[in-house]
């Protein structure tokens, strides 16, 4: 079965830890912390404060996703404010071996994320050392986008990666997934599926996620 991580980038923050509760009462594992820098995106969302608050509102993984150029600068910060699953990009750093080992080194588990042009056999190497592969199915910055359909082969091409190179990390797929496309992604090896709009923007998100479970 799948393990869901509700985006908390389309939560109502006046009222979050409540919104947190509610997606973990739910049976949401993981909880998707989209953390943006204004500059490897175009767009700024929120920071260190927001994932050690949900560390103290709740006992899921967080699943931080940094959309931030220099990760390597930020990474201490974000184990320290209680991240679990630290997850940076490709395209933000060079030194992504060594970036992994340092996730590793602060006892967290370590992920690459790749946008949308990113072809999938930049990651092979980095493969058997990695805890999670993020495959963004929108380009990063926003919520409530729409699925770019050329994306979702990617999650086949690095499922097919992992069973040559007998490896079995994580496979998140991230953007725009809905109840009515999700079926796709799991069908190439997603294991663990981003949903915020269609979680938190929902009408009843525990329904929403239980609809989410049932399909996959
Ligand atoms: C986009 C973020 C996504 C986004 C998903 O840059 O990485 O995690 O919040 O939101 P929806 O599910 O609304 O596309
Ligand atoms: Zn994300």
């Amino acid at each position: 079965m799948i393990k869901l991580s509700p985006s908390i980038l389309a939560c109502d923050f006046s009222s979050f830890g409540t919104e947190i509760k509610k997606v973990e009462y739910a049976g949401a594992e993981y909880l998707h912390i989209d953390v943006m820098d204004g500059h490897f995106v175009p767009n700024i969302s929120f920071g260190l404060p927001i994932v050690e608050t949900a560390r103290k509102c709740s006992d899921m993984v967080l699943d931080v996703h940094l959309m931030i150029s220099n990760p390597e600068e930020y990474i201490d910060r974000f184990a320290a404010a209680g991240a679990d699953i630290i997850t940076f990009h490709y395209e933000a750093c060079n030194n992504q071996a060594q970036l992994i080992d340092k996730i590793h080194a602060l006892g967290k588990k370590a992920g690459i994320s790749i946008k949308p042009n990113t072809p999938a056999f930049v990651l092979e190497s980095f493969l058997p050392k990695l805890d999670l592969v993020l495959i963004m199915t929108v380009e990063p910055g926003f919520g409530g986008q729409k699925l770019i359909p050329e994306t979702v082969d990617k999650i086949g091409e690095v499922a097919q990666m992992c069973r040559k190179l007998g490896c079995s990390p994580e496979i998140e797929a991230d953007g725009g997934i809905t109840p009515e496309n999700v079926g796709a992604l799991v069908k190439k090896g997603a294991t663990v599926i981003v949903a915020g709009s269609a979680v938190f923007r929902a009408e009843n998100p525990k329904e929403a996620i239980e609809k989410f479970k049932s399909i996959t």
